[in-house]
């Protein structure tokens, strides 16, 4: 089966098995399956986060549950939804619905049900601000469990399900904790001046997603016709010690308070310092208006641009000793 179309990035590769999943029912079919638990397994969700560099010899799973619920008390709304459920569809949903919470997320690409594994993020807000709890199924016992908060040890761009637990569970539903009296989250920058320069003063949910939105086109590729997989790189947390070093060589470096008094610099634009904005490496490069984005220009192999993005990790170790971690996952 050709993976093309499963991964945003767009690489050609083929797996051996391919199998699509709509409920709890088809997760133990297909586990009962002895295949299933000898071959290797890659659960897909929107494939909007992984980079392929070979072809798959083993079983992807695409999980496509569907379904959105949603339970009111007061100003607060439980909202369930399917692991297959495309993330942005659930938040035009509670947009149109006035639920807020997730307005911040708007057109982040990918499902529900990936989205605590990476805790996905954008201007100002995390998936765990509003995450209450998860289903899954555990592979090697077929049994489903519920996920709470604390269970799932989120962190930037991180939770149990990178680590501990990697490819050990499968989400099946994501509960959110929403709320009908808006909390919203205009702090940070980009939607602050976008904000401004609209003139809207009290904005309203539909206001700050359409205003994510817009900035997101205007900076990000769209998957749709440039093959891309968001960052690519995570931002860097360094020590303060280490930041101190840099900034008296680079007065300019962006960067943000982190957690425990560390700090976070912006990987865009190290890796614009470098001279990678928006060039073209073949069928591969950086996206001209962010450069922390890798894309495929049409033809681009997986090993292409992860070769790509190594010289990009060696040039901005060179002249800022910072090591850039990819966030894509590579298989
Ligand atoms: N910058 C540059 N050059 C660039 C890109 C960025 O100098 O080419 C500098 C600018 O100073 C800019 C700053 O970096 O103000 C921050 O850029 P931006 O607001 O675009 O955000 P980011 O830090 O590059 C992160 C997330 C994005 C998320 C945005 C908005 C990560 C790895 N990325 O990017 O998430 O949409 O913030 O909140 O944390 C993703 O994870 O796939 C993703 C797109």
């Amino acid at each position: 089966v050709s993976l093309k179309k499963y991964n945003t990035f767009g690489i050609d590769v083929n797996a051996s098995y391919f199998v699509e999943v709509k409920n709890g029912e088809d997760l133990r079919e297909v586990f009962s399956n002895p295949i299933a638990k000898t071959k290797k397994l890659l659960v897909l969700g929107g494939g909007s986060n992984m980079l392929f560099t070979k072809d798959f010899d083993g079983v992807i799973l695409k999980v496509s549950i569907q379904g959105i619920t949603y339970q009111t008390q007061g100003d607060d709304v439980m909202v369930t939804a399917g692991g297959g459920v495309v993330w942005n569809d659930l938040v035009s949903y509670c947009v149109e619905n006035n639920f807020a919470g997730i307005e911040n997320l708007t057109l982040i690409p990918g499902t529900v049900g990936a989205s605590p594994i990476q805790n996905i993020g954008a201007y100002g807000v995390e998936l765990k601000d509003v995450f209450s709890s998860c289903m899954a199924f555990e592979i090697a016992t077929g049994e489903t469990r519920t996920f709470t908060y604390a269970d799932c040890n989120f962190g930037y761009r991180d939770s149990v399900f990178k680590n501990e637990l990697k490819n050990k569970y499968i989400i099946t539903s994501v509960q959110f904790h929403l709320s009908k009296q808006a909390k919203l989250q205009t702090h940070y920058g980009a939607i602050t001046a976008e904000l401004e320069k609209r003139n809207i003063t009290k904005p309203t949910i539909a206001d700050i997603s359409k205003v994510v939105a817009d900035i997101r086109v205007s900076k990000l590729p769209d998957p749709k016709t440039i093959g891309n997989a968001g960052s690519f790189f995570k931002n860097p947390v360094i020590e303060k010690s280490v930041f101190d070093d840099l900034i008296k060589k680079f007065p300019e470096v962006v960067n943000y308070p982190a957690p425990n008094g560390k700090i976070k610099l912006a990987a865009g634009w190290l890796i614009e310092q470098c001279g990678f904005k928006g060039i073209v490496v073949g069928e591969t490069g950086t996206w001209k208006n962010q450069a922390l984005v890798l894309v495929n220009h049409g033809y681009a192999s997986g090993q292409e641009v992860y070769i790509f993005s190594e010289q990009i990790i060696n040039t901005v170790y060179t002249k800022f000793s910072v090591k850039l971690e990819r966030e894509v996952n590579i298989l």
